[in-house]
């Protein structure tokens, strides 16, 4: 009886820490075709990138990292806002080669 009545507390608590890392799918694929692909597209300044170029464990390891590029630039805010960043790191985690929904976009 003790343990349940601690259950609505529990979710309570654990809610917020799960909704932490989630930014949203459909913006990052958008922000991450504004934000990103001016320069990483074939032809481009910097090496094509898609979701599909890196594992999550990848793309988590660059985004914690934070830095960009050469020169150890922040990605933030140099290419985007924080609040993009997390969005485009939710895209593409969630389609990066290994997710169960990989996707090229668009190439
Ligand atoms: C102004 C041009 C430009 C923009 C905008 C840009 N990048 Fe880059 N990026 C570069 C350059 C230059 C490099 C270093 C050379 C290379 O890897 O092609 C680089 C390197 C990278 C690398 C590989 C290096 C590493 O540390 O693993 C990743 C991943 C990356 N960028 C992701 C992104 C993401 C995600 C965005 C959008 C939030 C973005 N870039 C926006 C120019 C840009």
């Amino acid at each position: 009886m003790k343990i349940l009545a601690l259950l609505p507390l529990a979710a309570l608590l654990a809610a917020p820490l799960a909704a932490e890392d989630k930014g949203s799918d459909t913006k990052g694929k958008y922000y991450f075709k504004k934000n990103c692909k001016v320069c990483h597209v074939a032809g481009g300044s910097a090496a094509a990138l898609t979701p599909l170029s890196r594992t999550q464990a990848q793309w988590k390891k660059f985004f914690d990292a934070g830095v960009h590029g050469k020169g150890g630039e922040k990605l933030t805010p140099k290419t985007c806002t924080p609040a993009q960043a997390l969005d485009i790191k939710t895209f593409l985690m969630n389609h990066a080669s290994d997710s169960p929904q990989p996707e090229t976009c668009g190439g």
